[in-house]
């Protein structure tokens, strides 16, 4: 597997359960790498534009009002697989389906499905939606790939 770069973000529930850290030492523990990270809150338009392509979806307007509803801390993850291995880190989506010792299993119990949106972390899911996303919210010279 070669180095990747993938696009991280701690949604809203996590910035407020005050999990940034502990998101952080795990992303470091598994060997990636934070090449880049801001902590920001998008506009309803921003967030409309960053998940359009789950625009037709029913759970679309919960989305983009949880996402826009407070800061979230946006990072540019580097390493060897680091797409598959931030996914694995996190789990699967809804929360209830996710291993024991994912983010979202330890992090986001006891959700309902209708809130499968609070599900602490978003990661790209393939090496096209990491380019456009981490292009989304970082310009180059705002990310530092060590060893480069
Ligand atoms: P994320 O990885 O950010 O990508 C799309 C998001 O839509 C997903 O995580 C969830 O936060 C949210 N979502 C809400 N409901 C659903 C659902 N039923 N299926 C998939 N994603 C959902």
């Amino acid at each position: 597997m070669s180095t990747e770069s993938t696009l991280s973000i701690i949604k809203p529930d996590g910035v407020e359960k005050r999990i940034i850290g502990e998101i952080y030492s795990r992303f470091e523990r598994a060997g990636l790498a934070i090449a880049a990270a801001k902590m920001m809150r998008l506009t309803p338009d921003q967030a409309r534009s960053f998940y359009a392509v789950h625009k037709d979806r029913s759970f679309f307007d919960r989305l983009i009002n949880f996402i826009a509803s407070g800061p979230i801390m946006v990072q540019v993850l580097t390493g060897n697989d680091a797409i598959h291995k931030n996914r694995d880190l996190m789990g699967a989506t809804n929360p209830k389906e996710a291993a024991p010792g994912t983010i979202r299993c330890d992090f986001a119990r006891g959700i309902d499905d209708e809130e499968t949106h609070r599900n602490i972390v978003h990661g790209s899911d393939s090496r096209e939606s990491a380019e456009a996303e981490i292009g989304f919210f970082f310009k180059p010279e705002e990310i530092f790939v060590q060893g480069r």
